[in-house]
């Protein structure tokens, strides 16, 4: 008899950024005279730079003539793209070949997708709050979830002691939903206990590009010896503007093995046969964020995110709320006004401003009483929204 994966019946039903979704399409059907300014999900609001879009349309003119046209491309993406990824990882002080580079759609899927390569009873360690899609894919293999725990206290960032256990660790820096960011010092801490255990982070640098303290690391291979424990996750949806044109890479480094086997190979093998690649068009247009050009469009870009974190944090510094994040992140982490759960400050903030924040319990136990703002709305909307904040506080 047919058996489906149980493990799908012990998960919420829907995922944090869907319900959201949902309750704003309530109340904008209900108050349609309402203005909503969402600061929910972390979705970019500036468009591709223009380096990228010329050198879309020219791959799409190649793709419409026969001599350049393109069909099946490589798996783990075309030689071109990873080259330039390598280059960029040079600029940091890491030494990477193309082979240890897999471009793919995004670091969500291959953050889910990674799990392939490890038997479902290794016991995952997930810090607490944390984006969501790292327990949701652990749980829907049936996998143990363990977590450790960020607070105030260790301003949401968990170092492990000796009563630390896990096999597959989940790092995110800068963090989603904090804003938090580990120091060289903080990485080596978890380095050297994966190293010690042999277990393997998984690193998750989507918000790499927003660091501009330059004693911090943006990869977790500027960190000695991660290269023997660690896989890191990247995308260029917040870089570059890529949400909806989906592209990031995956970094497997070649002598990162455990139980006998080559991660890399592994995950090759995976790649190879349960996926098809990224679409051409849209790798050229990656490659173009990493020419010096795209460098400086991109870098534009990501100034008026920062530049709106500040409006937000200098908007809740006046009102006292404390937060974290906003520098070296696009992510601000608030501290609900008057007690109040991370729900019902969503609800009072919709209803009360028409701003759409996520709440912190969306994101784990300890985010109850939290609250995340995104700093990637437009800027006159981040000025509208900090005004309506400080005008419900009157
Ligand atoms: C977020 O808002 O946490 C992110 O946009 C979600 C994602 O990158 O998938």
């Amino acid at each position: 008899m047919l058996k489906i994966n149980e493990h799908y019946s012990g998960l919420k039903e829907s995922y944090l950024f869907t319900e959201i979704g949902h309750r704003v399409a309530r109340f904008t059907a209900e108050h349609p005279e309402r203005s909503v300014i969402r600061m929910g999900i972390g979705d970019v609001t500036l468009p591709l730079c223009p380096a990228v879009t010329q050198a879309m349309a020219g791959a799409v003119a190649e793709m419409g003539q026969a001599a350049t046209f393109h069909g099946y491309g490589p798996e783990q993406g075309y030689g071109f793209l990873r080259e330039k990824i390598c280059a960029y990882y040079a600029d940091m002080g890491v030494t990477l070949s193309p082979e240890e580079v897999f471009v793919s759609d995004g670091a969500k899927s291959d953050l889910g997708n990674m799990l392939d390569l490890f038997a479902e009873d290794n016991r995952v360690l997930i810090p607490d709050p944390v984006y969501p899609a790292y327990v949701d894919t652990n749980r829907m293999a049936g996998r143990p979830v363990l977590y450790i725990n960020a607070t105030e206290e260790n301003r949401f960032l968990p170092l492990p002691d000796g009563d630390t256990q896990g096999d597959i660790i989940y790092i995110c820096s800068p963090n989603n939903p904090t804003g938090a960011v580990y120091d060289r010092a903080g990485l080596q801490k978890w380095v050297d206990f994966a190293r010690e255990r042999g277990a393997v982070i998984f690193f998750d640098a989507a918000y790499e590009s927003f660091i501009s303290d330059p004693t911090l690391p943006r990869s977790i291979y500027q960190i000695p010896g991660a290269a023997d424990c660690a896989i890191e996750f990247c995308s260029l949806s917040k870089t570059a503007g890529f949400t909806g044109t989906r592209c990031g890479y995956t970094v497997v480094p070649a002598g990162l093995v455990r139980g006998g086997m080559s991660l890399n190979k592994m995950w090759l093998r995976r790649q190879t046969t349960k996926f098809n690649g990224v679409s051409y068009v849209v790798q050229r247009g990656a490659e173009a964020v990493f020419t010096p050009e795209g460098q400086t469009q991109v870098r534009a870009n990501i100034d008026i995110y920062r530049r709106n974190a500040a409006i937000i944090t200098e908007a809740l510094t006046r009102l006292g709320i404390w937060h974290i994040g906003g520098v070296n992140s696009p992510y601000i982490w608030l501290k609900c006004p008057g007690g109040l759960s991370s729900w019902d400050y969503f609800d009072r903030l919709l209803t009360g401003a028409g701003i759409v924040g996520t709440p912190g319990a969306g994101f784990g136990n300890n985010g109850e009483g939290f609250f995340r703002l995104t700093a990637f709305s437009s800027t006159d909307n981040t000025r509208a929204a900090m005004k309506r904040l400080e005008d419900m506080d009157e």
